[in-house]
């Protein structure tokens, strides 16, 4: 019994799970004992407009959702952002100062983007595995597979404007075709200044409690006939299936919540030693490697406005790995995952013993894990060390440049170079001095690890290294701006041999050599396929094992719902975290000093007025105090405050990157909330979902509403909006 119940749990934590769409049906009990109150057809239905067709792929990468007839959606500040960059300039800074188009035509194109819904969703497992027996090799059977998916794929598009994607679930145990319609006009509508969209910024980052008011806003256009068209003035607003209805009853502790859009990446299934691998190993390698880079960055953006704004994108993309991957780890090695995966495969091979297809599987998936893990490493060594430089990253496409045979490909080469070198060398001198310590000590970092002995395999000194990685540096060509530039304009195929006698390529070329070692990449590919295969065995095999679980399948990219509860937590280091943050937190973060904390005057003003129109928490106080004045005269006083301004709130829900712009629903599957990120403390949940700790982060859908209308006085925008209150 004991085991039994241990078995489940393992498998089925409470609020764990990214469900499919089509097969909430199996969930729908669950969902409303847990507080919904619609059905799971109102959520996917092909038959009727349902949720579903209010939601959307923004990219492919984030999520949106439709909250007007007219095509509006919203998503998050930071996935739409490089279109809020690509259209702000010195004069209209829309990414510092915000932009809202106060009519239609003030609307910006968006070139590149698109806005993808799902029309409908099927199971095709039967047609893909068609020709594929318990004979069929690996190889085969995956040009078999390749083959059938392609044609599936061209019958269901034949006749329509549809595109069908058909993605492998469980590792190839089941396979589900998408057929989506693309939106290729989608214009930006409103963002907040990045005061407010990136409000904390990467100090936050990861972080609860949050103020974080992290959305943008774009709408879809759509040909005469409403279906997709590429951009044309002469295109209209897509009048979507379905819009959400947004709440304005505000959240609880305890309500139930779920999330609806397109997770990226988990690896739920993966045995003990891909845990043990990804929590103490790779992780750490990357951590470390970041914060040497990151160390060099943010002292350089301590000096000057020019460097922090040079720096500050390459360290929002820098940094967000590096902390995910503190969390992860640490949130791992809390929960004893490897531990208890290791237990969870003790009980694998005892019900594997009589089954032959299954009793060899773990010990060879150890085995091929045995064999990755020291390429895996060098791999990593290499992308996140060698390359941490610009100077590498140079020296690999000088390298590639003296390569390069082709006589028109080197002149392409050779003229891309100049063109970069002209932005390199604009600020060289200060830049340089960052690069060069990143590079120095990353190398270091490496040879110290024993990981770059081909800079010194005769034991020298930290120091003789360290002056030998300066030397390169300095006396490399490609850090010598006139000399490169007039070797660059002189450059025939004969100067390759001249290039490659340059000490930054003879270095890039050797510790390439060490990561890319063709004969240890074959062996790389070979026993990455061979897990794939191991992996879709192991996960057959645990469904046979416990028929009574629901398995969800890992996050690809294609649309889930989660659901759970708002809720607070206890942090590791034992705080209380509210599930709730407000208005007076924003103020109380507020140093104008401090970056990341600059709060707009405007915001100021409101909340000074408590000026929140119909966003705010209005409570009433019954304040029943009586005063008595020197005379004798008794006062009581009963009044009426609105002194709450919500701003965003955590909950149970199971969400990964690409999450991030998704829909949050109440019971009634109405909006109240846009899914942003997650608190560190729960950032295991790629592989290991601990309910104690796992929490999503959400934009208070109130105080999106609230900025669009009292800030920024879009109330143009709220009016296209179906706002719903019960009280
Ligand atoms: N952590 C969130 C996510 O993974 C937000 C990232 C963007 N924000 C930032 N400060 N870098 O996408
Ligand atoms: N910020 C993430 C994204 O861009 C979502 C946070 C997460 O990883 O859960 O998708």
């Amino acid at each position: 019994m004991l085991l039994a119940m241990a078995a489940v749990t393992i498998s089925a934590l409470a609020d764990e799970g990214m469900w499919i769409p089509m097969l909430l049906g199996r969930n729908e009990a669950d969902m409303q004992k847990a507080g919904m109150r619609i059905t799971a057809k109102d959520i996917y239905d092909i038959n009727n407009a349902c949720l579903k067709d209010a939601v959307l792929l923004f990219n492919q990468g984030c999520t949106g959702e439709y909250v007007s007839g007219e095509g509006l959606f919203l998503t998050n500040h930071h996935c739409g952002y490089s279109y809020i960059t690509m259209h702000s300039t010195v004069e209209h800074d829309y990414l510092t100062r915000g932009f809202w188009a106060m009519s239609r035509e003030e609307e910006l194109p968006c070139p590149g983007l698109t806005a993808t819904r799902l029309v409908r969703m099927e199971d095709v497992t039967a047609q893909v595995l068609a020709g594929v027996t318990a004979e069929t090799s690996e190889a085969e059977r995956s040009s078999i597979v390749e083959r059938n998916i392609k044609a599936i794929a061209r019958r269901a598009e034949e006749g329509t404007h549809y595109k069908a994607v058909i993605k492998p679930f469980y590792y190839g145990n089941q396979y589900f075709m998408y057929i989506n319609e693309v939106f290729t006009d989608v214009r930006l509508v409103g963002a907040p200044p990045s005061n407010i969209g990136k409000f904390g910024g990467d100090t936050d980052n990861w972080m609860w409690p949050r103020h974080t008011g992290d959305f943008s806003m774009f709408r879809v256009y759509a040909g005469a006939d409403n279906k997709p068209a590429n951009y044309s003035a002469e295109n209209r607003p897509y009048k979507p299936l379905k819009h959400l209805e947004i709440s304005l009853d505000g959240v609880q502790e305890g309500d139930f919540t779920f999330v609806f859009g397109y997770p990226g990446t988990t690896q739920r299934y993966v045995t003990s030693d891909a845990v043990e691998l990804a929590a103490n190993v790779e992780n750490p390698i990357r951590i470390d490697l970041r914060t040497i880079r990151l160390k060099h960055y943010k002292d350089a953006m301590e000096k000057s406005p020019a460097q922090r704004l040079k720096y500050a994108s390459k360290v929002a993309s820098v940094a967000n790995a590096w902390k995910k991957w503190q969390g992860e780890t640490q949130g791992l090695n809390r929960m004893n995952a490897v531990e208890k995966k290791r237990g969870y495969e003790e009980r694998y091979q005892k019900w594997a013993a009589d089954k032959p297809q299954y009793y060899n599987v773990l010990p060879q998936l150890h085995e091929a894990y045995g064999t990755l893990r020291p390429i895996e490493v060098e791999l990593i060594y290499y992308s996140e060390g060698v390359r941490a430089s610009d100077f590498m990253q140079r020296a690999q496409k000088y390298s590639q440049l003296a390569d390069e045979s082709d006589a028109l490909k080197i002149i392409g080469a050779v003229n891309r170079l100049k063109e970069d070198n002209k932005k390199y060398f604009a600020d060289f001198e200060q830049h340089s001095a960052v690069d060069r310590a990143i590079f120095i000590e990353t190398f270091l970092y490496l040879w110290e690890a024993g990981h770059a002995p081909y800079l010194g395999e005769k034991a020298p000194t930290k120091a003789a290294v360290e002056q030998k990685l300066g030397k390169i540096y300095d006396g490399s060509l490609l850090n010598n701006s006139k000399k490169l530039a007039s070797f660059l304009d002189g450059y025939t195929e004969k100067s390759a041999k001249k290039l490659k006698k340059d000490p930054a390529l003879g270095l890039f070329e050797m510790a390439y050599a060490q990561a890319y070692d063709p004969q240890k990449i074959a062996k790389y590919k070979s026993t990455y396929q061979d897990i794939q295969r191991l992996m879709r065995i192991y996960v057959k095999g645990m469904m046979e094992m416990q028929p009574d679980v629901n398995f969800f399948p890992d996050a690809n990219l294609t649309l889930r719902v989660a659901y759970g509860h708002i809720q607070g937590f206890n942090s590791f280091d034992g705080a209380r975290y509210e599930a709730f943050s407000d208005l007076k937190g924003i103020m109380d973060k507020e140093n104008p000093n401090i970056y990341d904390y600059v709060v707009e005057d405007k915001l100021k003003e409101l909340y000074a007025l408590k000026d929140y129109g119909r966003y705010g928490i209005v409570e009433e106080i019954n304040d029943s105090t009586v005063t008595e004045t020197p005379d004798g005269m008794i006062i009581r006083r009963t009044h009426k405050v609105n002194n709450h301004m919500p701003v965003c709130f955590i909950a149970t829900n199971h969400t990964t990157g690409g999450n991030s712009g998704s829909p949050v629903l109440n019971a009634d599957g109405r909006l109240i909330g846009i899914n942003f990120d997650r608190c560190w403390e729960g950032t295991m949940s790629d592989l290991l979902f601990d309910p104690d700790y796992c929490r999503n982060i959400c934009l208070d859908i109130r105080y999106c509403l609230f900025i669009i209308d009292k800030y920024a006085e879009a109330g143009h925008l709220i009016d296209e909006m179906t706002l719903v209150s019960s009280k």
